[in-house]
């Protein structure tokens, strides 16, 4: 019998965080990967430890013409991608109000967690549409849901994900391709580090005495969209803390 083919995920911004805790959930599945991010060294640290066949990316995914150049210059063993996590993403400039906020800093927020999706996802559908098979992952945020002051761009942009997830399960409707969004509340990852550009005292001050999810429990939820039948096509998964009520309380009292 001939050896079954093997599956193969990529995920955008997997030296850190989300990214990374899903391509170990993959690889401990057996998938075969191809991971991006800018940082070389824990992209080949990744390749030595996951113990299954790694295609590094190094690149910006900011820079589209290299994103694209890349991306069709994957190894033919790691071409037939199957599933895309459009997991890279950061929220810097949103430690301050958007009237306070640097304006360079929230484009390069739309950059990232708009126009590169559009760049992977418009690479990578055509082939996932012409082999029949495929899953967009797209990590949205509680922060679109539960708009709240410093969520500003940063939420917004997640709310054009959401919205661009719906749109493309109409444009891939019948094709067997799946598109899904998860959305998670607050994870203890590098993410807040940044976006609060390692300010220890409001990092304790926002985060302090929280139980947060882990990167871990997210990869879950991203594992599980792909694991259901293919029948079944999760639409939207939202994970919160389970000591968060929906929301985040905003009231003025005069
Ligand atoms: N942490 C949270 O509370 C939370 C909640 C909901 C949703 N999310 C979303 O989850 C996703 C992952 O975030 P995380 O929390 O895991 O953050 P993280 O630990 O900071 O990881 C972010 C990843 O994105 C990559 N990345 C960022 N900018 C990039 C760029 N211009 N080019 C290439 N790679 C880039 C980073 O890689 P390099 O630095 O190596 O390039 C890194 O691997 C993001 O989309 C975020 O919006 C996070």
């Amino acid at each position: 019998m001939a050896a079954s083919q093997p599956r193969i995920a990529l995920i955008t911004g997997a030296t850190a965080g989300i990214g990374a805790a899903t391509a170990a959930r993959f690889a401990a599945a057996g998938w075969h990967l191809v991971l991006t991010g800018r940082r070389a060294e824990r992209l080949d640290q990744a390749a030595k430890t996951l113990g299954v066949p790694v295609h590094g990316i190094v690149c910006d995914i900011d820079d589209h013409a290299a994103t694209q150049k890349a991306l069709g210059a994957i190894p033919p063993a790691f071409a037939a991608v199957e599933v895309l996590v459009n997991n890279a993403g950061h929220g810097i400039g949103t430690d301050r109000k958007f009237q306070e906020a640097d304006l360079a800093e929230m484009h390069a927020i739309v950059e990232t967690n708009i126009q590169a999706v559009l760049t992977v996802t418009r690479t990578l559908l055509p082939g996932m549409i012409a082999r029949g098979k495929g899953h967009v992952i797209q990590i949205g945020s509680s922060f679109h849901r539960y708009p709240h002051p410093q969520s500003h761009v940063y939420g917004a942009t997640k709310a054009f994900v959401e919205n661009l997830t719906q749109a493309l399960r109409a444009e891939v409707l019948g094709t067997g391709v799946r598109v899904s969004t998860v959305e998670a509340g607050l994870v203890k990852t590098e993410f807040v580090e940044r976006r609060f550009r390692g300010n220890q005292e409001l990092i304790a001050q926002r985060l302090g005495g929280l139980d947060t999810l882990l990167p871990e429990d997210v990869a879950e939820c991203i594992f599980f969209c792909v694991s259901m039948p293919q029948r079944a096509s999760v639409s939207r998964l939202e994970l919160l803390m389970t000591d968060q009520a929906p929301g985040f309380m905003q009231l003025v009292r005069r």
